[in-house]
């Protein structure tokens, strides 16, 4: 797949309504509705305000949430709006629907250096289905599309990738700035290469580890499926997280990594809690050497030291899953060492969105990243090196 993709630099935006897909799926407060992290909106203001300064009007759309069976007024954009209204600093018009009546009339009226906001588009049935009508729909109310919606390229939907098929489409600062980074570390990484994976579940990351097995110098494995991998070495894990139908693969990937010179580092020693509770009693193992009625959730400090030894002299390191339950504070030693080793090493230093990013973000190195992806499951895929649809479809330079 070609991530040369053209930018909104590369095309003439002066007088065009522009189809802006953004990934305004924010957080949301269970109760109140009320958002809380804006960072996904703060993330598509470069691209917004190059578009409005340079004549273009713009008519933006996100999903929001999954709604099932239609509009469902807790997951409308409408407080999105309003954000991006105050960030802005600027009226941002809202239509209440997303190819209806309301949004036909308000884009049609739409002036250049004006910005409109479209209903949630997983209101629409046809979104999730990719559907042809709905794609055409969307493409009649603009000129040209442009896709800043990094989070959501994963998914081939009418308003991620269908309506490329009606128009000009080109990519946003956003996509730019991640394929740049990610695409660098993937297909031309300073070396040495190492790649640190955590996260509960081997059977959530096999496309990673398949696809980085061809690509890293070294790769580190935390994170509850680092208990799968010593089980899979006859280590005892005791109540620990276990993917027992991951125990072959987790052993082919061991040998693999040894028949290709890729360096696999496991822990050597694990922090264990008698309950998976803030509180818990705790212990330091060697790894595979875990009672019974006690469970790993955290690396040991003997790891702690390999992993950040590991790091400190890397050229690029990608970093996807925490390395234990970062949310319980006596359990997140692991995971917030790796982060500072990774703040101090000169390496380029890329982290995957979800959990990592949030790891990153709470425990206050976020600046201190070469880049932190804006997309979960986009970055997972991407690094799985899967084609992206929503990336796919846009124009090659
Ligand atoms: C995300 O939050 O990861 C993106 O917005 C994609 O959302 P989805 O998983 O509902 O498609």
């Amino acid at each position: 797949m070609n991530y040369n993709k053209k930018t909104i630099r590369d095309v003439d935006v002066t007088g065009k309504k522009v189809l802006l897909r953004c990934d305004f799926n924010v957080p949301q407060d269970k109760e109140t509705g009320a958002i809380t992290s804006d960072k996904r909106i703060v993330a598509a203001l470069p691209t917004i305000r190059y578009l409005l300064e340079n004549g273009a009007a713009v008519i933006a759309c996100s999903h929001l949430g999954k709604p099932k069976n239609g509009p469902d007024p807790k997951l409308s954009l409408a407080p999105v709006a309003e954000r991006l209204s105050e960030l802005l600093g600027q009226t941002v018009i809202f239509a209440h629907d997303v190819i209806g009546e309301d949004a036909k009339a308000k884009a049609a009226a739409l002036q250049s250096g004006e910005i409109m906001l479209l209903e949630n588009t997983r209101f629409e049935p046809g979104e999730t289905k990719n559907d042809p009508a709905l794609a055409k729909a969307l493409a009649d109310l603009a000129d040209l599309y442009v896709s800043d919606a990094f989070g959501a390229v994963h998914r081939a939907h009418a308003s991620t990738a269908g309506v490329a098929a009606y128009l000009p489409a080109v990519s946003g600062f956003l996509i730019q700035k991640e394929l740049e980074f990610l695409g660098g570390a993937i297909f031309s990484p300073k070396r040495p290469l190492v790649a640190i994976l955590g996260g509960s579940k081997v059977s959530s990351k096999i496309g990673v580890i398949n696809n980085l097995l061809e690509i890293a110098d070294t790769i580190i494995i935390g994170g509850g499926m680092a208990y799968t991998f010593s089980a899979a070495l006859g280590g005892k894990v005791g109540d620990s997280l276990l993917e027992a139908d991951w125990l072959d693969y987790s052993r082919e990937m061991i040998e693999k990594a040894a028949a290709k010179g890729v360096k696999l580092l496991l822990p050597v020693d694990t922090v264990c809690a008698d309950a998976f509770a803030p509180g818990a009693n705790f212990q330091v193992v060697k790894a595979g050497e875990i009672p019974d009625g006690w469970q790993g959730l955290d690396i040991g400090p003997e790891t702690v030291k390999l992993y950040c030894d590991a790091v400190a002299d890397a050229g690029t390191v990608i970093w996807n899953g925490p390395m234990g339950v970062f949310e319980f504070p006596a359990f997140a030693k692991g995971t917030e060492a790796v982060a500072k080793a990774l703040s101090h090493t000169s390496a380029i230093t890329i982290i995957g969105g979800g959990d990592s990013a949030a790891a990153v973000e709470q425990l206050g190195y976020a600046d201190q990243m070469t880049h932190i992806s804006t997309g979960g499951g986009a970055s997972l895929e991407f690094l799985e090196g899967k084609e992206l649809p929503g990336v796919a479809c846009l124009l090659d330079k």
